[in-house]
């Protein structure tokens, strides 16, 4: 078969209007990796938090949480970097579209949440840099409240993952699994 008849998909990662088909290897990795560090700076951040309240109230910092304390920050650090890198993907090399036949609406809620992930991404580790190398108290109090906006968009964004594959059992989940061939 000629390379020309091939589906689009077969031959290379544009499909012929120049749309890309599927998210790169890259773009897949990172995802999962973000996932990973959020999900390590929702179940451990006691540390900072500890170390946080003793500053507030000009106390000493806590014995023995001075590695959790450094690890919130340099992993929020590193979340910043790879959703920085991740919108730099997006933009260059694009992300693929939504099924044919899935409704505008739809479309509208999942670009709406992709779209406040990304904002959150940047803005938490931000504003946790703000509170904690600047000691901008206020700037704790929106990265607390940005923490809850961040969790509520991830569970809206799981559950449209899930209500792709098993409701409207479409490829939009297993895309983010099986990364689109080079
Ligand atoms: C995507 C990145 C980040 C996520 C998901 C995240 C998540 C969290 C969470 C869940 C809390 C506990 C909030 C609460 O319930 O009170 C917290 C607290 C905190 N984080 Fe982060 N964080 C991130 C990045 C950072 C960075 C980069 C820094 C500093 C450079 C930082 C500094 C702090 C501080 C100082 C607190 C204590 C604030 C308080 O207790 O009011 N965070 N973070
Ligand atoms: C910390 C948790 C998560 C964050 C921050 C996150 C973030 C994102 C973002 C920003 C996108 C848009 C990618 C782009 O087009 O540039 C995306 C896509 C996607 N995510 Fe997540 N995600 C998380 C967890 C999950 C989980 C647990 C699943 C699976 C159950 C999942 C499945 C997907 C799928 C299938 C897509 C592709 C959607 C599409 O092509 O329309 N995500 N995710």
């Amino acid at each position: 078969m000629s390379g020309e008849s091939r589906p689009a998909e077969e031959r290379g990662s544009l499909a012929t209007d120049g749309k890309v088909t599927g998210y790169s290897r890259m773009q897949v990795t990172l995802h999962w990796m973000v996932v990973v560090l959020v999900a390590f700076q929702f179940l451990a951040h006691d540390g900072i938090e500890d170390t946080w309240r003793a500053f507030v109230r000009g106390e000493e910092a806590p014995i023995g949480r001075a590695t959790l304390t450094a690890m919130h920050w340099a992993t929020g650090i590193l979340v910043l970097l790879l959703a920085l890198l991740r919108i730099c993907l997006r933009l260059g090399r694009g992300a693929p579209s939504p099924p044919a036949d899935e409704p505008r609406l739809l479309q509208m809620a999942a670009e709406a949440v992709h779209g406040s992930i990304y904002v959150l991404l940047l803005l938490l580790p931000v504003t946790g840099a703000v509170a904690w190398f600047l000691g901008v108290r206020a700037a704790a109090d929106v990265h607390a409240l940005l923490t809850n906006l961040l969790l509520a968009a991830i569970v809206l964004h799981v559950a449209g993952a899930l209500f792709q594959h098993f409701v409207r059992r479409s490829q939009v989940l297993m895309r983010m699994f099986r990364p689109q061939r080079p």
